[in-house]
């Protein structure tokens, strides 16, 4: 039995823009209600999923605003839509049907995001959604370890609110890493009794650890290293536990080592350039084993992931 999977309905919506704050140097979270027909679609959305924006009709934001390393690209058209998860859905019912509201956290970095940053209370926005399969919970589940690397955070973050909500029973930790403590799109604290924590989980009731290359933030190292440092340290039965991870592509193979390591199971969210995000252009192919063979196939991230098991992933990097 899970929980967990896609929903199979997708459409066009507009979506109107609540707020659209900076949380770090170049991070925002942005806070979108969908129209009546757009929240009954996505209504039942699941962590991992994502949705596709159209941001080609928005503006620059003025040169000052714009980081010197963006300037060269910025004036590039931004001729396809862009692929965004969700840091939070919440669904509250209506006499008119359920209203979603969404929140995404986006990183800046290239000429959409930067347009992104000039959004404001009021504005409309078409998006296509929701797309993609999510991360399955399955009942057996006791232990949700969550690893978060640098911009991996938000559908680890709804991740960590849906668990609460729909099943309070699992024990959820999260460890998030990056570079440096300036990467981590989140803010910290002092927890009560374990140090550093994550304010977003804290706030949620998951428990978290921090872990940065450089040393800047709670745990110096890899965050796949504190993690193991942690499993190290508790008794865990395989067969009640599961990781989920999202980041990048090296952090991903280094959960799924982490993973075969511990005989844990493990979900990673992939990530790749992603064209139309329906499944039509083929460029956002993932290399996967074909069943239990030694052959390999090549399967969709827009639509048969973004989330895979770990082990049917053939990465392109190494941890
Ligand atoms: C399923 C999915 C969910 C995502 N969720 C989020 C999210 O919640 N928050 C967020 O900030 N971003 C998210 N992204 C990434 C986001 O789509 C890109 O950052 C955005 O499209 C960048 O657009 P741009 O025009 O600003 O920059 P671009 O010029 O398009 O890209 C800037 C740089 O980022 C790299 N890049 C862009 N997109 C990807 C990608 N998909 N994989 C690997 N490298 C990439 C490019 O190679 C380039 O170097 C997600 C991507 C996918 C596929
Ligand atoms: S983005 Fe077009 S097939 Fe996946």
């Amino acid at each position: 039995m899970e929980n967990g999977v896609a929903v199979r309905h997708k459409g066009v919506f507009t979506a109107e823009v609540l707020s659209n704050q900076q949380i770090r140097e170049c991070y925002y979270r942005l806070n979108l209600v969908l129209d009546p027909i757009g929240s009954r679609f996505f209504e039942q959305v699941v962590p991992g999923q994502f949705l596709e924006i159209d941001l080609s009709g928005l503006s620059l934001p003025p040169e000052r605003h714009i980081p010197a390393e963006l300037r060269d690209i910025a004036a590039r058209q931004v001729l396809l839509r862009r692929p965004f998860s969700f840091s939070d859905v919440v669904t509250t019912p209506t006499q008119d049907g359920p209203c979603v509201k969404l929140e995404i956290v986006y990183c800046v970095l290239g000429p959409a995001t930067l347009r992104m940053m000039t959004l404001k209370s009021g504005d409309v926005l078409s998006l296509i959604g929701p797309l993609g399969n999510g991360f399955k919970i399955f009942q057996t589940l006791k232990l949700a370890v969550l690893i978060a690397g640098g911009m991996g955070a938000p559908p680890l973050l709804h991740l960590g609110g849906y668990l609460r909500r729909h099943f309070p029973a699992v024990e959820t930790i999260c460890f998030a890493g990056a570079r440096s403590c300036e990467d981590l799109p989140f803010t910290l604290k002092i927890g009560n009794l374990t140090g550093l924590v994550v304010d977003e989980f804290d706030t949620l009731g998951v428990a978290s650890q921090v872990a940065t290359d450089d040393g800047s933030a709670g745990f110096k190292g890899f965050v796949t290293d504190c993690v193991r440092h942690w499993l190290e340290n508790h008794t865990i039965k395989p067969e009640e536990t599961m990781i989920f991870a999202c980041g990048p592509e090296p952090m991903l193979a280094g959960a799924a080592r982490l993973a075969a390591d511990f005989g844990l199971a493990c979900q990673v969210s992939m990530e790749r350039m992603m064209a139309c995000g329906i499944g039509l252009c083929q460029s956002c192919a993932i290399e996967v084993k074909k069943g239990k063979t030694d052959e390999t196939e090549y399967k969709l991230c827009c639509k048969d992931g973004p989330v895979f098991d770990s082990r049917n992933v053939i990465f392109q990097v190494q941890p």
